[in-house]
Protein backbone atom coordinates (compact mmCIF):
# COMPACT_ATOMS: atom_id res chain seq x y z
CA UNK A 1 0.00 0.00 0.00
CA UNK A 2 1.15 3.29 -0.63
CA UNK A 3 1.98 5.75 1.90
CA UNK A 4 0.69 9.30 1.15
CA UNK A 5 1.54 12.03 3.70
CA UNK A 6 -1.12 14.89 3.48
CA UNK A 7 -2.59 17.70 5.32
CA UNK A 8 -5.04 16.79 8.07
CA UNK A 9 -8.61 17.20 7.09
CA UNK A 10 -12.01 17.82 8.48
CA UNK A 11 -12.69 13.96 10.02
CA UNK A 12 -9.35 13.07 10.76
CA UNK A 13 -9.43 14.34 14.62
CA UNK A 14 -10.22 11.36 16.10
CA UNK A 15 -8.15 8.83 14.45
CA UNK A 16 -5.35 11.23 14.82
CA UNK A 17 -6.07 11.34 19.02
CA UNK A 18 -6.22 7.59 18.89
CA UNK A 19 -2.71 7.36 17.30
CA UNK A 20 -1.54 9.69 19.30
CA UNK A 21 -2.59 7.76 22.73
CA UNK A 22 -1.71 4.53 21.00
CA UNK A 23 1.79 5.53 20.52
CA UNK A 24 2.08 7.35 23.94
CA UNK A 25 0.69 4.62 26.22
CA UNK A 26 3.16 3.18 28.77
CA UNK A 27 6.34 5.40 27.11
CA UNK A 28 8.28 6.11 30.43
CA UNK A 29 8.88 9.86 28.86
CA UNK A 30 4.76 10.53 28.37
CA UNK A 31 2.83 13.06 29.98
CA UNK A 32 -0.48 11.24 29.28
CA UNK A 33 -2.00 13.81 27.50
CA UNK A 34 -0.09 14.04 23.97
CA UNK A 35 -3.57 13.46 22.40
CA UNK A 36 -5.05 16.12 23.96
CA UNK A 37 -2.25 18.70 23.28
CA UNK A 38 -2.83 18.05 19.76
CA UNK A 39 -6.82 18.87 20.64
CA UNK A 40 -6.04 22.24 22.59
CA UNK A 41 -3.56 23.17 19.77
CA UNK A 42 -6.29 22.42 17.03
CA UNK A 43 -8.96 24.49 18.91
CA UNK A 44 -6.54 27.14 19.64
CA UNK A 45 -5.85 28.07 16.02
CA UNK A 46 -2.14 27.13 17.07
CA UNK A 47 -1.57 23.83 14.81
CA UNK A 48 -0.25 25.85 11.95
CA UNK A 49 1.15 22.48 10.52
CA UNK A 50 -1.03 18.80 10.97
CA UNK A 51 0.36 15.83 8.43
CA UNK A 52 -0.69 12.72 8.92
CA UNK A 53 0.23 9.86 7.09
CA UNK A 54 -2.55 7.68 5.50
CA UNK A 55 -2.49 4.20 3.96
CA UNK A 56 -3.19 5.21 0.55
CA UNK A 57 -7.19 5.82 0.43
CA UNK A 58 -8.19 5.14 -3.29
CA UNK A 59 -7.06 1.65 -2.45
CA UNK A 60 -9.10 1.09 0.58
CA UNK A 61 -13.00 0.47 0.16
CA UNK A 62 -14.90 3.69 1.80
CA UNK A 63 -11.85 3.71 4.42
CA UNK A 64 -12.78 5.20 8.23
CA UNK A 65 -10.04 7.69 9.03
CA UNK A 66 -9.09 5.33 11.99
CA UNK A 67 -8.36 2.66 9.33
CA UNK A 68 -6.17 4.29 7.09
CA UNK A 69 -4.02 7.24 9.12
CA UNK A 70 -1.06 5.85 10.41
CA UNK A 71 1.32 8.66 11.87
CA UNK A 72 0.67 12.12 12.64
CA UNK A 73 3.04 15.44 13.52
CA UNK A 74 2.20 18.51 14.93
CA UNK A 75 3.67 22.05 14.21
CA UNK A 76 3.12 25.23 16.27
CA UNK A 77 4.92 28.45 16.55
CA UNK A 78 7.10 29.19 18.90
CA UNK A 79 8.56 32.55 20.01
CA UNK A 80 11.88 33.44 20.96
CA UNK A 81 12.74 36.24 23.53
CA UNK A 82 14.80 38.10 21.29
CA UNK A 83 12.22 38.82 18.93
CA UNK A 84 13.31 37.06 15.58
CA UNK A 85 10.18 35.31 13.53
CA UNK A 86 9.00 33.06 12.94
CA UNK A 87 10.16 29.99 14.49
CA UNK A 88 8.29 26.63 15.09
CA UNK A 89 8.18 23.67 17.39
CA UNK A 90 7.08 20.16 16.30
CA UNK A 91 5.28 17.34 18.61
CA UNK A 92 3.75 15.40 19.18
CA UNK A 93 4.30 12.88 16.33
CA UNK A 94 3.21 9.48 16.77
CA UNK A 95 2.88 6.55 14.31
CA UNK A 96 0.63 3.63 15.48
CA UNK A 97 2.34 0.76 17.46
CA UNK A 98 2.17 -1.63 15.02
CA UNK A 99 3.76 1.14 12.21
CA UNK A 100 6.47 1.87 14.09
CA UNK A 101 10.19 1.59 12.70
CA UNK A 102 9.22 1.43 8.54
CA UNK A 103 10.37 5.32 8.32
CA UNK A 104 6.96 7.04 8.70
CA UNK A 105 7.89 9.23 11.78
CA UNK A 106 11.16 10.26 9.46
CA UNK A 107 8.47 11.07 5.94
CA UNK A 108 6.56 13.32 8.54
CA UNK A 109 8.85 15.03 9.93
CA UNK A 110 10.77 15.71 6.81
CA UNK A 111 7.80 16.74 4.93
CA UNK A 112 6.69 19.44 7.93
CA UNK A 113 10.48 20.58 8.06
CA UNK A 114 10.45 20.90 4.15
CA UNK A 115 6.85 22.24 3.94
CA UNK A 116 7.97 25.11 7.09
CA UNK A 117 11.10 26.10 5.40
CA UNK A 118 9.06 26.97 2.63
CA UNK A 119 7.39 29.29 4.82
CA UNK A 120 10.62 30.80 5.88
CA UNK A 121 10.88 29.70 8.72
CA UNK A 122 13.98 30.62 11.08
CA UNK A 123 14.36 27.27 12.62
CA UNK A 124 12.23 24.35 14.51
CA UNK A 125 12.47 22.97 18.17
CA UNK A 126 11.52 20.36 19.75
CA UNK A 127 11.91 18.14 23.15
CA UNK A 128 12.39 14.55 23.00
CA UNK A 129 14.91 11.98 22.78
CA UNK A 130 18.60 13.33 21.07
CA UNK A 131 19.85 9.99 19.88
CA UNK A 132 16.40 10.04 17.33
CA UNK A 133 16.11 13.49 16.48
CA UNK A 134 19.73 14.64 15.60
CA UNK A 135 19.59 12.38 12.62
CA UNK A 136 17.47 15.37 10.95
CA UNK A 137 20.14 18.21 11.88
CA UNK A 138 18.45 18.63 15.82
CA UNK A 139 21.05 19.96 17.98
CA UNK A 140 20.67 19.69 22.06
CA UNK A 141 20.56 23.75 22.98
CA UNK A 142 20.55 23.82 26.69
CA UNK A 143 21.46 28.00 26.22
CA UNK A 144 18.43 28.33 24.29
CA UNK A 145 15.78 26.11 26.18
CA UNK A 146 12.54 27.15 28.05
CA UNK A 147 13.58 27.53 31.80
CA UNK A 148 10.43 25.50 32.28
CA UNK A 149 11.60 22.43 29.73
CA UNK A 150 14.66 19.42 30.54
CA UNK A 151 17.52 21.53 28.94
CA UNK A 152 19.17 17.86 27.80
CA UNK A 153 16.17 17.07 25.81
CA UNK A 154 15.46 20.28 24.05
CA UNK A 155 16.78 20.65 20.59
CA UNK A 156 17.19 23.03 17.73
CA UNK A 157 17.33 22.77 14.19
CA UNK A 158 18.28 26.60 12.48
CA UNK A 159 16.26 26.52 8.50
CA UNK A 160 18.40 29.74 8.23
CA UNK A 161 21.43 31.88 8.22
CA UNK A 162 19.70 33.97 11.77
CA UNK A 163 21.26 32.55 15.29
CA UNK A 164 18.37 33.37 17.87
CA UNK A 165 19.78 35.28 21.10
CA UNK A 166 17.19 34.68 23.20
CA UNK A 167 15.35 31.68 25.03
CA UNK A 168 12.25 29.97 23.49
CA UNK A 169 8.87 29.61 24.41
CA UNK A 170 6.37 26.43 23.00
CA UNK A 171 2.80 27.88 22.61
CA UNK A 172 1.23 28.08 25.99
CA UNK A 173 -1.32 25.04 24.91
CA UNK A 174 1.67 23.19 25.88
CA UNK A 175 1.07 23.88 29.26
CA UNK A 176 -2.52 23.92 30.39
C1 LIG B 1 9.04 8.40 17.57
C2 LIG B 1 8.22 7.89 16.38
C3 LIG B 1 7.27 8.99 15.92
C4 LIG B 1 9.19 7.58 15.25
O1 LIG B 1 8.45 7.14 14.14
P1 LIG B 1 8.88 5.78 13.40
O2 LIG B 1 8.11 5.72 12.14
O3 LIG B 1 8.72 4.66 14.36
O4 LIG B 1 10.43 6.08 13.18
P2 LIG B 1 11.31 5.80 11.89
O5 LIG B 1 10.88 4.52 11.25
O6 LIG B 1 11.37 7.00 11.07
O7 LIG B 1 12.72 5.63 12.58
C5 LIG B 1 12.94 4.46 13.35
C6 LIG B 1 14.09 4.72 14.24
O8 LIG B 1 13.68 5.57 15.30
C7 LIG B 1 14.05 5.01 16.54
N1 LIG B 1 13.10 5.51 17.51
C8 LIG B 1 11.77 5.42 17.47
N2 LIG B 1 11.25 6.03 18.56
C9 LIG B 1 12.29 6.53 19.28
C10 LIG B 1 12.38 7.25 20.49
N3 LIG B 1 11.32 7.62 21.22
N4 LIG B 1 13.62 7.60 20.92
C11 LIG B 1 14.70 7.25 20.21
N5 LIG B 1 14.66 6.56 19.05
C12 LIG B 1 13.46 6.20 18.60
C13 LIG B 1 13.97 3.53 16.30
O9 LIG B 1 14.73 2.83 17.23
C14 LIG B 1 14.61 3.45 14.89
O10 LIG B 1 16.02 3.59 14.98
P3 LIG B 1 16.99 3.07 13.82
O11 LIG B 1 16.62 3.76 12.54
O12 LIG B 1 18.35 3.47 14.30
O13 LIG B 1 16.76 1.60 13.76
C15 LIG B 1 7.40 6.63 16.71
O14 LIG B 1 8.27 5.58 17.03
C16 LIG B 1 6.41 6.81 17.84
O15 LIG B 1 5.25 7.15 17.61
N6 LIG B 1 6.85 6.56 19.08
C17 LIG B 1 5.99 6.71 20.25
C18 LIG B 1 5.63 8.15 20.48
C19 LIG B 1 6.88 9.00 20.65
O16 LIG B 1 7.82 8.64 21.32
N7 LIG B 1 6.87 10.19 19.98
C20 LIG B 1 8.00 11.12 20.03
C21 LIG B 1 8.18 11.69 21.38
S1 LIG B 1 9.59 12.76 21.45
Amino acid sequence: MTLIIREEQFGDEAAIFKITEDAFRGKPYAGGDEQILVDRLRDQNALVLSLVAVDDEKQVDAPPAEKTVVGHIAFSIAINTDGSAPWYAFGPVSVTPERQAEGIGAQLINQGLTTIQSWGALGCILTGDPKYYSRFGFAVSPDFSPANEPAEYFQLKLLSTTTPTGTFFFHPAFYE
